[in-house]
């Protein structure tokens, strides 16, 4: 596993305090020079302290080959600095201009048909193109070299959103890089065959030149999934060994500025191994989007929470968030009263300490000229403008009360999460195409919410098993190495809530044979001998399992045809005889060396675990769950050196929410202390000191 780098976080401006940065993407070349002063006017008022610049700005750059413009970029940076805002200065290497890609083409890259993406957009370049990599890296040097010096950039922004709209690429120079990087695995292509099952429908290869990438093979068939997890690896490592060598041309030459590129972490989307990314960066950084709806804040808070275990409990930057509504949906749902400053608060409570938007000014022309903004096309007088002062008033407030330097409070829960899992339950041929591993662990995440616990959400190769509970929800993918941590775990004392679709295949997706979940279920205690999917899509199927607890199982439920000695049976399967479900363990517990665990054999939904987890709890004997506190999502940041902290309250609810209050009140929107306690009313937040 690759060094963790050391953490570097941007400095405040010579003269300045450092404080919560604030800010987003700034984007003046999409605008005449006269409307600079105002932004910096209005930035002032709202409290700015830092702008993304240059993102998309490489056509402007460098307008013609190796002919390059930075007296526009020098005059803005200058006016920012000017007005106490530092500037986090992008690569500029996101979207290539057109006078590169009409002299080579063979930068573009294809898709899995051999279709080429034409300009037109962003992002059409391929991360495994040399002649790409040597323009791109040529941009970095002129870059780094012009800005060396410049007091006002405090951080180096590369790239932008890697792998956002090429994170697969099927060129030539893919196929060449992908043969690569398979002998750098394995070394033999007969441990490739070993690994890809090819023996299976005749596709074993002689050598690594035999090795192509997964394209078109007909609608309806299936691809390899060996070689289809392996190509979303390599796909991630590509995008990644570009960022490394764009990362280590500016670093050479500016080695004491922390860079970083912003990843997007959030419960729909797994582009990239971010926690594996997580070891290239200086401070991590996020982008987050929120998702409309009834899971708007607990989404945010377990994308968030994730993003911190990403950071190992370092700081993190949040780089864009929508202060309202984005572009990209089919409907584009505005933020509710209250949600702006709601949001970017939890993203705070979630160990952020930079709260930054995409984009400052809301652009008129462009494809995204509907995407909200800092300063929206209603101008100043707005409620969201006036959202965003307040808002940056709000951080002051924090970083004047001393957040900075206090971490995200280790909860006792950890979900794990696994983007590798996520990876492999994404193939087509699948006991069922409902069931990934994405939406188990929000649905832990929000149910412990429900039973009053904020759990932290840690990547499956961090540190999970430092903690009093660990759950691995559909965590399909079991490595030799997860398998003996697990086991050590449980044996050392851990108590370990195990999900249906857990540790059915090794790394290579090859199933754990003798009964799921083959490499630990001596340590759960059961074992699985078939799938039962549920659904609705020919008449006269089983949609639905009930269980003798109250609850239903959704999607599918496992066939447990035995279980261990230790183990009891917590709940049982409820249905017609002839299903051949009835009376079957549902839930079962067991006990392991010195630990417990429990074992959830169904897909019960966010509402059926809340209901199951006092007991699962229970029998793990961890005393945890309190229903009473499930309206308030409550997250702690704590100084682990003076034990000084912050704990934040959020209303979960559509209706007003009444609290005791511990602590001194220093923030709030949406709630109001009084002699007896707080009311927060609907996306509301308060804030506390202790
Ligand atoms: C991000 C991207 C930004 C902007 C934003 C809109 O993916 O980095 O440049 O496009 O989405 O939501």
């Amino acid at each position: 596993m690759s060094q963790r780098r050391e953490h570097r976080w941007p400095r405040p401006l010579e003269g300045r305090k450092a404080r919560i940065w604030y800010g987003g993407d700034y984007n003046p070349d999409q605008w005449p020079e006269e409307v600079w002063d105002e932004d910096m006017r209005l930035m002032v008022k709202a409290g700015v302290n830092l702008v993304s610049v240059g993102i998309f700005s490489w056509a402007r750059i460098e307008p013609r080959d190796g002919v390059y413009d930075f007296g526009w970029l020098d005059r803005v940076i200058d006016k920012l600095g000017r007005a106490g805002i530092a500037v986090d200065l992008a690569s500029a290497t996101a979207s290539p201009p057109m006078w590169l890609t009409q002299a080579h083409p063979e930068v573009l890259w294809k898709d899995y048909r051999g279709d080429v993406c034409q300009p037109g957009a962003r992002q059409h370049w391929r991360p495994t193109s040399p002649v790409f990599r040597g323009y791109a890296l040529r941009l970095c040097r002129a870059m780094a070299v012009h800005y060396k010096d410049n007091p006002y950039v405090v951080a180096w922004h590369v790239g932008n959103e890697y792998g956002c709209h090429n994170r697969f690429d099927y060129s030539e120079d893919a196929e060449r890089a992908f043969r690569e990087w398979c002998e750098a695995r394995y070394g033999t292509i007969g441990k490739v065959n070993d690994a890809w099952g090819t023996a299976f429908w005749s596709q074993r290869m002689n050598d690594f030149s035999e090795i192509v990438p997964p394209r078109f093979i007909g609608d309806g068939n299936f691809m390899n999934p060996g070689k289809l997890l392996d190509f979303k690896r390599f796909s991630s490592d590509a995008l990644k060994a570009f960022y490394i060598a764009e990362r280590d041309a500016l670093a050479e030459i500016t080695p004491g500025r922390p860079l970083t590129t912003n990843f997007m972490v959030s419960a729909s989307g797994t582009v990239l191994d971010y926690d594996d990314w997580g070891n290239e960066v200086d401070f991590v950084s996020n982008d987050h989007y929120f998702t409309p709806g009834e899971a708007h804040l607990d989404e945010l808070a377990f994308s968030a929470s994730l993003v911190d275990g990403i950071s190992r409990k370092e700081p993190w930057f949040l780089m864009e968030h929508s202060t309202s509504a984005v572009n990209w949906r089919p409907v584009n749902y505005r933020k509710e009263p209250g949600q702006l400053v709601r949001d970017s608060l939890a993203h705070v409570a979630m160990g952020a300490d930079a709260v930054c938007y995409f984009q400052w000014r809301q652009s008129v022309a462009g494809a995204e000229k509907f995407h909200s903004a800092m300063l929206p096309h209603a101008g100043e007088d707005s409620q969201v403008f006036r959202d965003v002062c307040e808002l940056g008033a709000d951080l002051n407030t924090l970083a004047d009360n001393g957040l900075l330097g206090t971490r995200l409070a280790k909860s006792r829960v950890a979900v794990v999460y696994d983007y590798e899992s996520q990876w492999a339950t994404e193939h087509t041929a699948t006991p069922t195409q409902r069931v990934h591993h994405v939406d188990e662990p929000l649905a832990w995440f929000r149910a412990l919410a429900d039973n009053g616990v904020t759990a932290d959400v840690v990547p499956v190769r961090s540190d999970w098993d430092g903690y009093e509970v660990a759950v691995l929800p559909s965590a399909y993918l079991l490595s030799e190495e997860t398998t003996r941590r697990v086991r050590d775990y449980v044996a050392g004392g851990g108590r370990l809530i195990v999900t249906y679709y857990t540790g059915i295949s090794d790394e290579r997706d090859h199933v754990w044979p003798g009964g799921y979940p083959g490499s630990i279920r001596d340590v759960v205690g059961v074992r699985v001998e078939e799938f039962a999917p549920l659904g609705d899509d020919w008449p006269g199927v089983p949609d639905h399992l009930d269980l003798d607890n109250g609850t239903s199982a959704h999607d599918i439920a496992d066939v447990i045809g035995s279980i261990g000695e230790n183990a009891t049976v917590l709940a049982s399967f409820r249905d017609n005889p002839w299903t051949g479900m009835d009376g079957r363990p549902a839930i079962v517990a067991n006990t392991y060396g010195e630990g417990r665990t429990v074992y959830v054999g169904a897909r019960l939904g966010r509402d059926g675990i809340a209901r199951s987890l006092p007991a699962i709890l229970g029998s793990l004997g961890v005393d945890t769950a309190d229903t009473s506190t499930a309206d308030l999502l409550r997250v702690e940041r704590v100084d682990e050196a003076t034990g000084a902290g912050f704990t934040f309250l959020f209303n979960r609810t559509h209706g007003t929410v009444r609290t005791t209050v511990e602590g001194r009140p220093i923030v709030s929107s949406l709630a109001e202390c009084d002699g007896t306690g707080a009311s927060i009313e609907p996306n509301g937040v308060l804030v506390l000191k202790h």
